[in-house]
């Protein structure tokens, strides 16, 4: 039984699952394209809403702090995430990386845990995407009452957030249909998004008092590292990075080159805009659903305002399309292997896209979208994704042991110390989290494990195999 629980998929497989793949997906992005695609999938409601919450309730300036505390712990797990990628080039990312080093039921759970992160990742960029977007509506004269525009609980007399719910159900028909995110259309994005955040950068800058760093930690180092828990969010999309590993040119070479650029870029202009933000208006006005629409306004630049809300509802709805979008990669993983049912991957006859996978994504995600806040999201979220770098950070040390011989073009450096690093920083900012979380987690879990247990196990390919 345990030898069943542990049993791995060899590399030698994934490697020919990959020459079979090759047929399909053909090599042409280079580690420019993958540094924009990168970024791309990281700006967005982490630094567009999440900055303002984290510093309001829980760091105050300190989250400048907060940002440099999650930026180093990503750095850890990118660079491991980068000698994964670059020895195991194969889509599926953390979920394959897991299922050659620890075994199948290590595996079940990193695919369980990414397919909470995708889901829960794109209800919280919906519930961000619909602040902004009511924002813009507000600046053009259109005002969306409260009543159908924040979930209940979040301000008095909300009842249900439309916005949220529409847009995604608009992008998963989008999705169904099959009108792929081109390569222009990310690009685009992306320089939407930077010269969104360059933008701020430019008019705050001269508008920062810096008496309003003061008191630079009014809630400690703890208050700072919950808010490096939650901006933690922020970061999350360079692993989607990895998930192209297949369609990329010299894997070995462009795979770690794209992670840790499109990392850095981000992590530079997160620390500038949290710094900027925090120096234009109290930290304690931050708590609303655009705070950087809203310290525009606050020093009268009411035209960047609208500028920067319109940049931001054009970024985020790319992240969420790329979110939407990685969830049925996930599955497709997971069903090529047996874990889940064949059905869920089933592809329309005429659009050629995994639509149930899809259509049962977007349902889910814009059900939640309608009710829940976004800190709960992001913090759900967060616990999926760090326990996720937790174990790539494991891997790396597991398969320098089992397969010292490995051809990596991408050592990750002062292994094991590195990878180590990356495991206490990420497990600390998962105990930095609330406990409801945490309860919400392994309910998940405990979930994920039944299904293993009563059809992962039995229907696996590598029960078959055996047969
Ligand atoms: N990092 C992405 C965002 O902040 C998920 O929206």
């Amino acid at each position: 039984m345990v030898n069943t629980l542990f049993r791995r998929k060899f590399l030698e497989h994934i490697l020919e699952e990959l020459d079979i793949e090759q047929h399909r997906l053909r090599r042409t992005l280079n580690a420019f394209d993958l540094t924009i695609l990168g970024v791309g999938a990281i700006i967005g409601v982490g630094i567009f809403v999440l900055t303002g919450a984290a510093s309001a309730t829980y760091a105050g300036p300190g989250v400048i702090l907060s940002f440099v505390i999650s930026g180093a712990a990503c750095t850890f797990a990118a660079l491991c995430y980068a000698e994964l990628a670059s020895s195991i080039p194969v889509a599926g990312s953390a979920y394959n990386y897991a299922y050659a080093t620890m075994g199948e039921m290590i595996a079940w759970i990193i695919g369980w845990d990414l397919i909470l992160e995708y889901v829960v990742a794109s209800i919280a960029v919906a519930i961000g995407w619909s602040g902004y977007f009511v924002n813009v509506l507000k600046v053009i004269g259109i005002h969306i009452p409260v009543w159908c525009s924040s979930a209940p609980g979040t301000v008095p007399g909300a009842v249900i957030n439309l916005p949220a719910m529409l847009i995604v159900l608009v992008l998963t028909t989008i999705l169904v249909i099959g009108i792929k995110e081109s390569a222009r259309f990310t690009s685009v994005m992306v320089f939407v998004k930077v010269i969104t955040v360059l933008v701020f950068i430019g008019i705050g800058i001269s508008h920062i008092n810096t008496e309003n760093w003061s008191p630079f930690m009014p809630f400690g180092l703890k208050g700072v590292v919950a808010g490096a828990a939650i901006v933690f969010f922020a970061y999350i999309g360079f692993d989607a990075v990895s998930t192209a590993a297949e369609e990329t040119k010299n894997p070995q070479k462009n795979m770690p080159i794209g992670i840790l650029l499109s990392l850095g870029i981000c992590t530079v202009l997160y620390i500038t805009v949290a710094a900027i933000l925090t120096g234009m208006v109290s930290y304690k006005e931050l708590n609303t659903p655009a705070p950087v629409a809203h310290a525009l306004v606050a020093i009268g630049v009411k035209w960047g305002s609208a500028l920067v809300s319109a940049g931001a509802v054009a970024g985020i709805t790319s992240v969420l399309i790329v979110m939407l979008m990685g969830q049925p990669r996930i599955f497709f993983s997971m069903s090529r292997d047996g874990l889940i049912p064949p059905w869920i991957c089933k592809v329309h006859p005429r659009f050629r896209t995994p639509y149930v996978a899809q259509i049962i994504t977007g349902v889910v995600v814009a059900a939640f979208a309608g009710f829940i806040d976004i800190g709960t999201a992001a913090e759900l979220c967060n616990i999926g994704t760090l326990f996720a770098f937790t174990i790539v950070c494991g891997g790396v040390v597991v398969l320098r042991k089992t397969h010292p011989e490995f051809r990596r073009s991408f050592q990750c450096p002062m292994v094991p110390l590195v990878p180590l690093l990356g495991v206490f920083s990420c497990a600390w900012l998962m105990l930095s989290l609330p406990k409801i979380t945490w309860f919400r987690f392994v309910a998940w879990l405990l979930i994920g494990l039944t299904i293993f247990f009563y059809y992962g196990i039995r229907h696996s390919r590598l029960s078959v195999q055996r047969q």
